[in-house]
């Protein structure tokens, strides 16, 4: 039944040739509708109803806004006090209640190394079990698809790099965060399992470092774009003579808007249709020193800038291998300099 629905709809997608015999044009023509066909199978539209776990989170917040954009208004949303999404029980209810068509999964307990090296136990177990209930709920309830938001933290310590997808799982993890990485890297095997298992849509996307609206500004708390942010705005504000980082300045690190991931997101929300997992990035890093001369060039500090080798310095290097997506027809567009300019003037209002 299913193969002839199937055979019926791909048919009225393609015109006849001449005498029962298909021309190389309507060959073509059927090819190309059919792929046309098999999209719109998978796309999102207007009237799908979305769930975004984590919308008011940095990423998520993103996601929706670039939705917005796009003219899609049928969301269903819960904050973490409405819903626990650790807990099963309430995950389950929302689901039944509201039956979403589309989930992007973003919740998830994050934070710097301090927060992952202390709160080891919290850091797996939360992200286990909002995953786990998130992708379970949406095999019940029959979600069309699911996309699930990891983070460069799953590759080996001493990967090769730029990392590459095939990397995963082929050595020891960075031991500071590796619950976390643990918890992600379940994550992407859950959505695989269940695609394997039941032929859920689910797919799962690896972002690089992020930065945007709605980050952590924290002065403990925060990663090392918002933090050094924060740090230079106030150097020029009290006037400080030097600033000084962590390291030695040397490690790479590759940051993405975003923007630019949400627009990737919803790129791959169409488009991508695999097992697996496909890094997001820009391909391009700069060293912590270079990064702190720009933002003290954005934040007009023009004291000195120094470093502290006797601080950690942590991987040398940090790079997302991005060809896969490249090859998928995504590029990154907004440039560091642009990207870190918008956020400074949203956050400080200058
Ligand atoms: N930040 C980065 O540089 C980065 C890089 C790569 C990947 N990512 C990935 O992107 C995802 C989101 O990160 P983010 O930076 O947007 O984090 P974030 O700003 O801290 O947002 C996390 C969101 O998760 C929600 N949440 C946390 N615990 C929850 C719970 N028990 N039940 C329901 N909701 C819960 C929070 O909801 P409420 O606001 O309602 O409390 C919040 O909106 C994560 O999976 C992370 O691994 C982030």
């Amino acid at each position: 039944m299913a193969g002839y629905a199937i055979h019926s709809s791909i048919k009225r997608y393609c015109i006849d040739g001449v005498a029962g015999y298909p021309s190389v044009f309507s060959v073509l023509l059927c090819v190309l509708r059919v792929n046309d066909y098999v999209a719109k199978l998978n796309s999102m539209n207007k009237n799908s109803k979305i769930y975004i776990a984590g919308h008011r989170g940095m990423v998520g917040s993103a996601i929706q806004r670039k939705l917005e954009k796009e003219g899609y208004t049928n969301f269903v949303q819960a904050t973490s006090t409405e819903l626990d999404l650790r807990s099963q029980a309430e995950t389950e209810a929302f689901f039944h209640k509201e039956k979403p068509d589309y989930v992007f999964v973003a919740a998830a307990k994050v934070g710097g190394i301090v927060a992952n090296n202390t709160y080891r136990a919290e850091f797996l177990y939360d992200n286990l079990m909002i995953e786990a209930n998130v992708i379970h709920a949406a095999w019940k309830h029959n979600v069309e698809k699911l996309m699930f938001l990891g983070s460069s933290c799953i590759y080996p310590k001493l990967a090769p790099q730029p990392l590459k997808e095939e990397y995963l799982l082929t050595g020891l993890l960075e031991p500071t965060n590796e619950p976390y990485a643990i918890a992600k890297i379940a994550g992407i095997k859950l959505c695989d399992a269940y695609r394997a298992q039941y032929g859920c849509n689910f797919v799962s996307v690896m972002p690089t470092n992020l930065y945007g609206p709605n980050d952590n500004y924290h002065p403990q708390n925060s990663h090392v774009l918002p933090a050094m942010i924060r740090r230079f705005h106030e150097a020029r504000q009290e006037g400080l003579h030097s600033v000084t980082i962590w390291g030695t300045g040397t490690p790479l690190r590759e940051f993405l808007h975003t923007d630019d991931l949400a627009d990737a997101c919803f790129y791959l929300m169409q488009h991508y249709n695999e097992p697996g997992f496909v890094n997001i990035g820009t391909g391009v890093d700069l060293s912590i020193l270079e990064l702190a001369q720009l933002v003290a060039k954005i934040v007009g500090y023009e004291g000195a800038i120094l470093t502290d080798p006797s601080k950690p310095d942590g991987t040398p290097r940090k790079l997302m291998d991005v060809s896969k997506l490249n090859a998928m027809g995504w590029k990154a567009k907004i440039g560091l300099e642009e990207g870190i300019r918008s956020v400074y003037s949203l956050k400080f209002k200058v």
